[in-house]
């Protein structure tokens, strides 16, 4: 089984989205090659409108360029990105995501794919919590298995 098949596998169902690109990060790439179920959800676009594009396609006035900045150092430099940016749905209204995105090295230690786990959050009112979430809460309270396991391996900061 291959690491994508396993991705595939354990995604379909889940609750956050999960997207996998290929390797290229320079123009036009990365492109991706898998989305599931729950990211088409996120982003407000069909699976077919979304694979084979650059995840470039969700952003828009609002989407701060210093956050890309880093987003994309991360991915240059094979580093884990934690962030938060603001994207665009196929209706064309924002939304803030939580990003999760880490590069899956084959046994050579080169890397093959990205993957990002994201979901919408909203901006707390009043003052930030204590944990890292800080100025954000997830959207939708999910307390399914994966969610939670996620959450035991730090990729999201809270449930
Ligand atoms: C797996 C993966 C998922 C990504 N998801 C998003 C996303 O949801 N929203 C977004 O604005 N950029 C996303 N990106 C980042 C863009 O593809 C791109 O790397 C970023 O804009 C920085 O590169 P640039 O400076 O060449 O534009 C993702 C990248 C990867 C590899």
């Amino acid at each position: 089984m291959t690491v994508l098949e396993l991705i595939r596998a354990l995604a379909h169902d889940a609750p956050v989205g999960v997207v996998v690109t290929d390797a290229a990060v320079e123009l036009p790439g990365p492109t991706i090659i898998y989305a599931n179920p729950a990211f088409a959800l996120l982003v407000g676009r069909d699976l077919d409108d979304i694979v084979g594009r650059s995840p470039r396609f969700m952003q828009g006035k609002e989407t701060r360029r210093a956050a890309l900045d880093t987003f994309r150092r991360a991915l240059v430099s094979g580093e884990r990105f934690h962030g938060y940016l603001t994207n665009y749905r196929g209706d064309g209204t924002k939304y803030r995501a939580e990003i999760d995105c880490r590069p899956l090295r084959n046994a050579e230690g080169r890397i093959e794919h990205f993957v990002s786990f994201e979901r919408e959050v909203l901006r707390r009112i009043g003052r930030p919590a204590r944990n890292a979430g800080g100025r954000y809460d997830p959207a939708t309270a999910s307390n399914d298995l994966l969610t939670g396991a996620l959450c035991n391996l730090a990729l999201f900061e809270h449930v």
